[in-house]
């Protein structure tokens, strides 16, 4: 697309007829490929951002009990108009639990937040506490229809086993550190025999590393008209990787989920896989191993 110099990609409108693209989860679950993160998001600012986010066309929305904004989350579901199962609310327990108690303690406690009969996927956050014994709990809960699909977060190699030994209920997310500068390439291919989706956290990189500025994603946008953001997440739905990137803005909501009216072609792919430093930026852990069911 030629670029003039009036056009600015950041003013875009829905095209409702590509809004967006699902991801068929390993238990039949649809779940939307882009959704809204809210990790950094005030209490109180929460309901209005979920609001503004769903008034755009977003339907996913994910929290955690550790981000202490689930209420939000929940009044913004009820307030926003859209039917309930119209929406996919992911949620993760506090995670250093290490009995089946003290995770239905935690789970009771996530559920009253968002004040919502059920959730659509519930993860286990970071593989601290027994990973074994919350899994055992999530699948009951499962079963029981608490939560329509469950999964697990910032699984590795070291960890993931721990889950899918004995597991009744396969995850059907691993939710890890993935950007265009982590791609994740060997984590991704590690799920695919499991058929566990890969889903990115950070999927912006928290914008760290000038990562807006940068010059293969901005050249490559001005091509198809859109933003280096739009680049950097279009590339992770290119690669079948489901996006939560998170912002406060309406204009950037529009702009994160206006993903589908392009394509990056085989070059652009080539080019944006140059990009992987191999490392995650955030300075959370990206391989943490801290099972250890004995050391309480
Ligand atoms: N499972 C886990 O352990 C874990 C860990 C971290 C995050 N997460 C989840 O992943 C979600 C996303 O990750 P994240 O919040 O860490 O970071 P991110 O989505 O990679 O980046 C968010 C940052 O980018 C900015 N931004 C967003 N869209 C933009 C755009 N189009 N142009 C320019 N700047 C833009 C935001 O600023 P503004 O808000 O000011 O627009 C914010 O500073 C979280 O909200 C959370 O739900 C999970």
């Amino acid at each position: 697309m030629a670029v003039g110099s009036l056009w600015n990609p950041r003013h875009q409108h829905i095209n409702k007829e590509s809004v967006m693209e699902y991801k068929v989860l390993n238990n039949g679950l649809r779940m939307p490929m882009v959704g809204l993160g809210v990790y950094n998001i005030s209490e109180r600012e929460t309901q209005r951002v979920v609001e503004d986010a769903i008034s755009v066309g977003y339907r996913s929305i994910d929290t955690a009990a550790m981000y202490y904004n689930e209420k939000g989350v929940g009044d913004a579901v009820r307030a926003c108009g859209v039917p309930r199962e119209e929406l996919f609310i992911t949620t993760k327990i506090c995670d250093s639990c290490y009995t089946k108690e003290e995770t239905l303690r935690t789970v009771d406690h996530s559920m009253k937040q968002l004040g919502l009969d059920y959730v659509d996927l519930m993860l286990i956050h970071w593989p601290v506490g027994n990973p074994t014994v919350m899994w055992h709990t999530l699948e009951e809960l499962y079963e029981q229809g608490v939560f329509k699909a469950i999964g697990v977060s910032n699984f590795y190699p070291n960890t993931f086993p721990k889950i899918v030994d004995d597991a009744k209920v396969i995850p059907v997310v691993n939710q890890c550190e993935t950007h265009v500068l982590y791609q994740q390439r060997k984590m991704t291919e590690y799920l695919k025999p499991y058929n566990v989706a890969m889903e990115a956290w950070s999927p912006l990189a928290e914008g760290r590393n000038s990562i807006f500025k940068n010059k293969a994603l901005v050249s490559i946008g001005e091509k198809h008209g859109k933003t280096s953001a739009q680049v950097a997440l279009k590339f992770m739905i290119q690669n079948d990787i489901i996006i939560i990137p998170k912002t406060t803005h309406r204009e950037r909501m529009i702009e994160n989920i206006n993903l589908f009216d392009f394509t990056l072609t085989d070059d652009d792919l080539r080019e944006i896989r140059l990009l992987d430093t191999g490392r995650n930026v955030t300075g959370w852990p990206s391989d943490a191993l801290i099972y250890n069911p004995e050391n309480r």
